[in-house]
This record gives structure tokens, C-alpha cells and sequence, in this order.
């Protein structure tokens, strides 16, 4: 980053003397004031709960522009990567910062093929759970519990620990999904088949079975394929930030992506997609399209803390891309599946129009987001709805470690500790 051509002055109304702080700009985006020294030369703090107006790191790995409805992996727009590349290749390009070539792309998808695997022990921490443990629960658990396997690579300050953590989170979320998956069902865990593409691997390590061979349908693979690269970064959402914050304390990688998965759960986040698919069941079945309005009716209503989930973003004020490209995987799947006319995507279609006609949502910028139609194509490939959001974590660990790793390599990062203002009873004797 470099300094802005202008100045910020911050001046008081009550005398105090003011305060120069430095503006800084990065590649593309908004500007930053940096009020690192606020606090020595003022006594005061900033006030922003829920970050609306606070850059907390400086990064290189993704860009979104919420005007324009734009995101960017590494600088390449996410509809040409979702074309063009595979989700591997995408871990490549977010990890490193360049697409691999042919010989690095061999040897990531090699690399992430022979770490698969997990400790046998794993399958002993899942007997604790209910069967009916939600998913989410159970891979909170999971990754955390992969720290008690790795101590090879647990110092996050060295850079080999860093890199083969990372190998380890991004191949084994797929087992550790799956396994979740099979633990619910009271099914045998599938083992993953080196000979498979990641997509393709988890698809059978999900729906296989000991008993028969496990077709891959191209179709779907493709799919899910895709789906992994929609999820696979998002910049400082509240799930990355949770990450950071986590590791700044030089906690090892698998604690910290740990702490991800369990903030990416809340529905206000990447629990949306298993509560708007609930939400447009629930509207199917109190009569489906012509019950929309009286739903919109309740969401306009405040009192009925009812929302149009998988609608709306703190970044998004123009439609998320990654839900335009969500849409047409959705339309592709439903065709190849002979699905074409499931009333719940003709029921998304028909919200989604209504919505985007409405005072309500105009006003408020509130468009459909990733997780609206993501849900309508988990389904229709077979995923439970309750495993959604564990699907999101899986693409997103690579966007997690790639931050995480980006910010203990920044020489100027430091334990993350935010201030408060204080509004309790001031200092008080006990009687
Ligand atoms: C993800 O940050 C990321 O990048 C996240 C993510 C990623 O990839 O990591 O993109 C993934 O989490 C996507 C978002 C998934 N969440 C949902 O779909 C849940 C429904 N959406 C809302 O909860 C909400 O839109 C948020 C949480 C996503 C954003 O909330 P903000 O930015 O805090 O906005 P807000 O709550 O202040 O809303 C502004 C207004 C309010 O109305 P007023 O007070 O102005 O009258 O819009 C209303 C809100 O009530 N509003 C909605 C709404 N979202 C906002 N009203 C109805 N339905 C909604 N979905």
C-alpha cells in the first residue's frame, strides 16, 4: 500500500488539538485512514461494532467490489475462473497468488491426493456424537481434533508448517465431510480413491458404497466442482475474520480453522443456505408461488424477525455474482437430471422476481447472495440440507488458510485485541 496524494484531519469541537492521520491506497478500493496511532495521541478510540467501516489487514487475495457486483480471486474475475479452472487450480492461484502451470498443477493435485487420508483414530471421535449430531457440530469437532494428529506442523510461524497444514485441511475436509455424512446414515465410511478428481472423490466418498462401484456423474462433478470455487474466498467476511483473529494468537492452523467453521455455521452467514432452502420449503408448503406475497408481506413486517434468507450482504448492494453463476450450475444440473421443472427452483425463480420488484429490497439494495440457489442444487445432486453449510466450509478452508497464512506473514501483524466503550457501573465498593 502507498500513500494517498491527500491528508486526514481529525478535529475536535471541544478544543482538543487535532490529529493528522496518514490515508492510505491500495491497488483498486477504497482508501484507508490509518488511525493506528488514534489511541497514544488522542485517549479515544473508533467506534465501529460489526465493522462496517473498518479494514482490518491489508490483503492480496480477493477483491469485491458490492457496487458493481464484482469479485475478483487473485485479480481474475470469479465467472473466468468458475469457466476456465478447476477448483484446485483456484486453491493454487489463492494460495500462492498465480495460476500454476502444467507441471505445478500436476504436483498440487498430487500433493493434495496423497494427503486424503486420515488417522485412523479419527473415526473413534465421531462415536461420541449423537447419530443425529448436525453436521456442523460434528466437523467443528473434527478439525480441531486434526491438531491432536499433525504436531509436525503446528507452529504457524514456520513456513513448512504453513504450507503442508494447509495441503492437510484442504484434502482431508472432503473425508471429514463425508465421514460426517456416512456417521449420520449409520453407513461405512468410503475411503478416497487417489484415481478420482477431488469432486469426484468426495462425490463417492458421500454417496459410495463397499457394496458396488460408484459412477461419477460428470454432470454433478462439474457441479460441485463449481460450487467449491463459488465458496473458496470471500475477503474479510465474518468467518475469515474469525480465522485471522483466532491465529494472531499463534494458535496452530487446525484450531484456528476450527473456530471458522464454527462462526461460518449462523445462518446470518454460511448457515444461510440450509435456513432458505428450509424457507422456501416452508413456503411450499403452506401453497408454494401464490403464498409469496403474503411471505414477503411477513418479511417487510419488523416485528416478525422473519428475512428472505439467502438475500442481502454487508458487501453485495448490486447482485452477487457468485449467485448468477450459482443459477445457471442450477439450471445445468436440473437439465442433466431430468429435474428441469422442480417446483422449488421455479419457486426461488418466482421470489427472486417478486423480490427484486419490490420497494422493500430496491431500497435496501438486498439482492440474491450465494447462498439463495446454492441450496436448490445441493439437493437436487443429494446432499441433506443440514450439510450445506458444511459443504461451504469445505471450499472455504483453502480461502481461510490462505488468509491466515497471508497474515503471519506480515511482518507488521500482531495478536488482534479490540478496545471497548465502556458503559458499566464505574468503580464500586462490595457492601
Ligand atoms: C454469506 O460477508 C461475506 O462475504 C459473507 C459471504 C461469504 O462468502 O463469506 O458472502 C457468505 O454469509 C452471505 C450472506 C448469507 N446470509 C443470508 O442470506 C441471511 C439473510 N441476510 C441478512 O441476514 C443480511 O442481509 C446480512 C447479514 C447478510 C447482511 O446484513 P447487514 O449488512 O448487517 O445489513 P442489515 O442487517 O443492516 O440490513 C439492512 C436493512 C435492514 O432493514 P432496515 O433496518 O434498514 O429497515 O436490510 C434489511 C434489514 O432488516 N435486510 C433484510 C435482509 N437483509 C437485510 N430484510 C429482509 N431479508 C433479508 N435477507
Amino acid at each position: 500500500m502507498k500513500l494517498a496524494d491527500n491528508k486526514s484531519t481529525l478535529s475536535f469541537s471541544n478544543g482538543s488539538p487535532q490529529v493528522e492521520l496518514p490515508v492510505y491506497q491500495g491497488t483498486i478500493g477504497p482508501d484507508v485512514i490509518d488511525i493506528r496511532k488514534l489511541y497514544a495521541q488522542t485517549g479515544m478510540f473508533t467506534y465501529d461494532p460489526g465493522f462496517m467501516s473498518t479494514a482490518s489487514c491489508q490483503s492480496a487475495i480477493t477483491y469485491i467490489d458490492g457496487d458493481k457486483g464484482e469479485l475478483l480471486y487473485r485479480g481474475y474475475p470469479i465467472e473466468q475462473l468458475a469457466e476456465k479452472c478447476d477448483y484446485l487450480d483456484t486453491c493454487y492461484l489463492l494460495l500462492n497468488g498465480e495460476l500454476p502451470d502444467n507441471a505445478q498443477r500436476d504436483d498440487f493435485h498430487q500433493l493434495v491426493t496423497n494427503h486424503t487420508m486420515v488417522n485412523e483414530q479419527m473415526q473413534f471421535f465421531l462415536r461420541g456424537f449423537r447419530r443425529d449430531a448436525h453436521p456442523m457440530a460434528v466437523l467443528t469437532g473434527l478439525v480441531g481434533a486434526l491438531s491432536a494428529f499433525y504436531h509436525d506442523s503446528t507452529d504457524i510461524h514456520n513456513p513448512e508448517h504453513r504450507n503442508i497444514a494447509a495441503i492437510r485441511l484442504i484434502a482431508k475436509m472432503p473425508t471429514l465431510v463425508a465421514m460426517a455424512y456416512k456417521y449420520g446414515l449409520g453407513q461405512p465410511y468410503m475411503y478416497p480413491q487417489n484415481n478420482l478428481s477431488y469432486a469426484g472423490n468426495f462425490l463417492r466418498m458421500m454417496f459410495g458404497t463397499p457394496c458396488e462401484e460408484y459412477k461419477v456423474n460428470p454432470v454433478i462433478e462439474k457441479a460441485m466442482d463449481r460450487i467449491f470455487i463459488l465458496h473458496a474466498d470471500h475477503e474479510q467476511n465474518a468467518s475469515t475474520s474469525t480465522v485471522r483473529l483466532c491465529g494472531s494468537s499463534g494458535t496452530n492452523p487446525f484450531a484456528a480453522i476450527a473456530a471458522g467453521v464454527a462462526c461460518l455455521w449462523g445462518p446470518a452467514h454460511g448457515g444461510a443456505n440450509e435456513a432458505a432452502l428450509n424457507m422456501l420449503y416452508d413456503i411450499q408448503k403452506q401453497g408454494g408461488v401464490e403464498k409469496i406475497g403474503d411471505f414477503i408481506k411477513q418479511v417487510k413486517d419488523k416485528n416478525s424477525n422473519v428475512k428472505l434468507m439467502g438475500f442481502g450482504h454487508r458487501v453485495y448492494k448490486n447482485y452477487d455474482p457468485r449467485a448468477k453463476l450459482m443459477q445457471e450450475t442450477c439450471n445445468e444440473v436440473l437439465e442433466a437430471l431430468g429435474l428441469q421443472n422442480d417446483p422449488l427452483f421455479a419457486l426461488a425463480k418466482a421470489l427472486e422476481k417478486i423480490a427484486l420488484e419490490d420497494e422493500y429490497f430496491v431500497s435496501r439494495k438486498l439482492y440474491p447472495n450465494v447462498d439463495f440457489y446454492s441450496g436448490i442444487v445441493q439437493r437436487a445432486v443429494g446432499i441433506p440440507v443440514n450439510l450445506f453449510t458444511g459443504i461451504f466450509a469445505l471450499a472455504r478452508t483453502v480461502g481461510w488458510i490462505a488468509q491466515l497464512n497471508e497474515m503471519i506473514a506480515d511482518p507488521e501483524y500482531k495478536i488482534g485485541r479490540p478496545r471497548q466503550l465502556y458503559v458499566g457501573s464505574p468503580r464500586r465498593n462490595v457492601p
